[in-house]
């Protein structure tokens, strides 16, 4: 098998639902204890969107796996990975169907469940993958339906998460190449199990037998705890990759860290020495959208407009688990594009024309051993 010197973005794309909800209205839709300058104050929400219902996260994924496709210039993907802790079903996976969904034949398709730091898991093994030759085109998607979990009447989380999908599709490249994946660095806690969490309707605590508590199917969070633990590790992380890659925190021009606060990231970014003009992010249009948060950031195209390709670049995240994944990249060059959920009826569903096979652009011959 052929290696690779590393993998390198071709394609970003990204995919919301149209329903914007204020802070003013998610207060009213659960009739929380709370006012908008709270929200905006102590986390930097102004407005967040909401999937409509029967929206489901494998339309999010589509959407958005079809924008990076649409920008990569329809190149083929031979892998699917979709990162994401709000599943269309417990079993089986989302990813298949939505590899189905975009016409992508019998590729391999798979989820990852890391929460918050799903897409950046799903990133470091899609490298490592296009690395030992094993694939050549991953379609990395994140998409979240929090609006699924989350119980509107909880002022400590409805407030917070937002709805939305981004997907970037990788090729193997040169490591100076902009867009080139040059350093990852994944890590878990799971004492820290209980602190994000989905009580019921698991192995733990079957839908057939009582249920833990009274809403233990709905998402917990034991915010002030995640805060702390946030903070910590996205810097300790953020430290450990771009040591990897060689990098002084002050050479990082895009700094993106999970939008799950602001002031975490403002915390974050002011403990490693990364300039407030370097840090870009979307969490007062969007609030926290998990997984999704830090490609939907990447396929932001104003931050496209800001950023040069080839800049240094360092994503972070953290989320329940505990998980945490930070990536050291150059900015990509590329034309990010945004895709509406894809709602077609099931029966249209299995219609979808398949992605003609254009090769991937030429791979690099592998590095002197
Ligand atoms: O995405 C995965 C990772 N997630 C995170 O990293 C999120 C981490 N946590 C946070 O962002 C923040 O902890 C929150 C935004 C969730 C909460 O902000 P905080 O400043 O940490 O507040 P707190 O949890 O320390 O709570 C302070 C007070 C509490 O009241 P008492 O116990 O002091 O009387 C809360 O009950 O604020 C109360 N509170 C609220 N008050 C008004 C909590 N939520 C609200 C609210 N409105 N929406």
């Amino acid at each position: 098998m052929r290696t690779h010197e590393t993998a390198v973005v071709l394609g970003a794309g990204s995919c919301l639902p149209p329903h914007v909800v204020d802070n003013d209205a998610v207060i009213a839709r659960g009739a929380l204890l709370t006012d908008a300058g709270w929200i905006r104050a102590r986390t930097g929400i102004e407005r967040r969107r909401h999937a409509s219902p029967g929206t489901s996260t494998g339309d999010l994924a589509v959407g958005a796996g079809r924008a990076a496709l649409a920008s990569a210039g329809r190149a083929r993907p031979d892998l699917v990975l979709l990162a994401t802790s709000t599943p269309d079903h417990p079993c089986p996976a989302t990813a298949p169907e939505v590899a189905h969904r975009l016409g992508l034949g019998t590729v391999g398709a798979f989820d990852v469940s890391a929460v918050c730091s799903g897409f950046l898991y799903a990133l470091a093994v899609a490298a490592g993958l296009v690395r030992s030759g094993a694939c050549a085109a991953p379609l990395v998607i994140a998409a979240e339906t929090y609006t699924a979990i989350v119980d509107p009447a909880d002022r400590t989380t409805a407030p917070i998460f937002g709805d939305g999908a981004g997907a970037v599709l990788l090729r193997p490249g040169g490591r100076d190449e902009p867009g080139a994946v040059l350093a990852t660095d994944l890590g878990s806690d799971g004492s820290g199990r209980a602190a994000i969490t989905i009580p019921g309707g698991g192995a733990r605590h079957p839908r057939h037998l009582p249920p833990p508590g009274p809403d233990a199917h709905f998402f917990h969070m034991e915010g002030r705890a995640v805060y702390a633990h946030a903070v910590r590790r996205m810097t300790w992380s953020s430290e450990a990759v771009l040591r990897r890659a060689g990098w002084a925190p002050d050479s990082v021009r895009a700094f993106i860290g999970h939008q799950a606060n602001q002031r975490i990231l403002d915390s974050v970014g002011d403990r490693l020495g990364i300039a407030p003009a370097h840090r870009y992010g979307n969490i007062r249009e969007l609030g926290n959208t998990a997984a999704a948060s830090v490609p939907l950031v990447l396929a932001d195209p104003a931050v496209h407009r800001a950023v040069v390709p080839g800049e240094r670049t360092l994503l972070t995240a953290f989320g329940g688990g505990y998980t945490w994944a930070s990536a050291a990249l150059t900015w990509p060059d590329v034309t990010p594009l945004a895709e509406e959920p894809d709602t077609a009826p099931a029966s249209a569903r299995t219609a979808a024309p398949a992605v003609p096979a254009v090769p991937v652009p030429a791979s690099v011959p592998p590095p002197p051993l």
